[in-house]
């Protein structure tokens, strides 16, 4: 069986701790089967030249690592100004945000054209090649104008949102093109593959050659639904040692007469943490019963700061958290603990335990797999219960967490009451349901299906 390799823009020791759904998936997965991770050396380089990069080639454990930098023009137009200027807030539904400038796709493209320039020389001949996510979408077409006839892979991380919004993209017929390139193209959940289906139908004509197969552009692409999961074995362990069990037993004995709200997320305009909030505040405000009892730690780890719109969200966040407490706060009491900052992966399972509801409710969401901690973090016996957005894509599989609709405060705040004062018997019973299905659809499930998948499909020709 080929090498696998990966590819994405975001790194880290499969060793270390990190925070973003994509970097802990593939960490976890590739600490099993080893190969070669290759991308982003998080490093910018001042004044160094566009479309250059030096490569650092290392060990962490079974994985090589390979770590470009990158300079600070190409970070400038390829991460902040394309991927994270244009592309997120686009597949995330938010036009209002997007700003395009064509210098910043002339930036994704060199950077893409470097990746595939540093990559193409380290690839052997029967690697399993799978790239991720937005940042990298032409970078099998690099590959291949280079001759590389490997099986390529790519996976959305993210949501693909349908043709009228996508068709907002100056560029969307370049960009959607470039996924022909590939061999097996994933997304999160049906609904995103059907945004797929339609875009090509309409703008590429593509015809359907066969059950998710779509030829357009000479070339034919497979693709598919792969729900991502998480690591349940491996948090579960993570759960009964030390530092979980310590951060357990120290949130229940300083919170013990409180019940405790979680929300833990990347601060990220797409996450909804202001609606969270104000849904928390109409909480307080409808059932009084929840004053001086219920605390929400909201934990919003620092997140692409050098976008505007982060800074915005990060301004609009603290405003509220502060007028809320100043409202209902009491000298023994604060409704709301704003915590900014990342925390310890191993301390995560047993603050998820000590809560008894947490709030996973993004405006949109290729998956969540905070949702999924949160379920495998439980005691089986008394569990705590999941509110859920109906926007994140873990909704078409998570359907026994209390769904909710983040746009409206007032039915989120009693979907939230509904979860506070749930019976025992309910608890266990849904959560029961819900383990069962992230432990099926496991992160191991995903990257066995998308793999197999991959395996099973023919190397797609040269895209012309
Ligand atoms: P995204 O990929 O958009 O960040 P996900 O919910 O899919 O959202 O994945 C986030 C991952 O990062 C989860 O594994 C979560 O535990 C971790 N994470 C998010 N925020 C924090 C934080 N403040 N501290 C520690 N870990 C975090
Ligand atoms: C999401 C994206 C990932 C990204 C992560 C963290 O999970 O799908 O591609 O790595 O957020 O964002 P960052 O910009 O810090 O890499």
């Amino acid at each position: 069986m080929g090498r696998l390799v990966v590819v994405s823009n975001r790194l880290a020791d499969p060793r270390k701790p990190a925070a973003g759904g994509l970097a802990v998936a593939l960490g976890e997965t590739l600490r099993r089967t080893g190969g070669l991770w290759f991308g982003w050396s998080g490093k910018v380089v001042e004044g160094g030249t566009p479309g250059e990069g030096e490569l650092h080639v290392h060990q962490a454990g079974s994985v090589t690592l390979a770590e470009l930098d990158l300079c600070q023009d190409d970070h400038d137009a390829y991460y902040r100004g394309y991927a994270n200027g244009v592309l997120w807030p686009v597949f995330h539904y938010r036009l209002d945000l997007a700003h395009f400038e064509s210098g910043h796709l002339g930036g994704y493209r060199r950077v893409n054209q470097l990746f595939a320039r540093k990559l193409f020389p380290l690839l052997k001949r029967d690697d399993i090649v799978w790239i991720h996510d937005y940042h990298l979408i032409p970078l099998a077409a690099e590959l291949r104008a280079m001759g590389c006839e490997a099986r390529i892979g790519f996976f959305l991380h993210i949501p693909l949102p349908p043709p009228p919004i996508l068709t907002a993209i100056p560029s969307h017929e370049w960009l959607m093109r470039a996924l022909f390139a590939y061999d097996l193209v994933g997304f999160q959940n049906h609904a995103d593959l059907q945004h797929f289906a339609q875009y090509v139908q309409a703008e590429a004509t593509a015809e359907p050659v066969g059950a998710n197969q779509f030829r357009a552009f000479n070339s034919t692409v497979h693709a598919g639904a792969f729900p991502i999961g998480i690591d349940v074995a491996d948090f579960q362990r993570l759960g009964r040692a030390k530092e979980a069990r310590d951060t357990y037993e120290s949130t229940k004995a300083e919170y013990s007469r409180r019940r405790l709200l979680i929300g833990v997320d990347r601060l990220d305009y797409s996450k909804g943490l202001p609606q969270r909030i104000r849904a928390f505040r109409e909480l307080l405000r409808l059932y009084p019963e929840n004053r001086h009892s219920a605390t929400l730690l909201q934990i919003a780890s620092p997140s692409r700061e050098d976008v505007e719109a982060y800074g915005d969200i990060q301004r609009e966040l603290e405003s509220l958290c502060g007028s809320i407490n100043g409202d209902f706060g009491d000298f023994d009491w604060m409704p709301i603990r704003y915590i900014h900052r990342t925390v310890a992966r191993k301390r995560l399972p047993g603050l998820y335990r000590a809560c008894a509801v947490a709030l996973v409710t993004p405006l949109r969401d290729g998956m969540n797999l905070v949702a999924k901690e949160f379920v495998a973090a439980q005691d089986e016996e008394d569990p705590g219960v999941l509110v859920l957005s109906r926007f994140a894509g873990a909704a078409e599989q998570m359907k026994q967490a209390l769904i909710i609709n983040p746009y409206d405060t007032h039915g989120a705040a009693q979907v939230i009451q509904q979860a506070l004062q749930m019976s025992l018997s309910e608890r266990r019973e849904r959560h029961a349901a819900l383990m069962e299905n992230i432990r099926e659809f496991d992160v191991h499930w995903w990257c066995r299906e998308f793999l197999d998948t991959l395996r099973a499909t023919r190397a797609a020709p040269v895209a012309a």
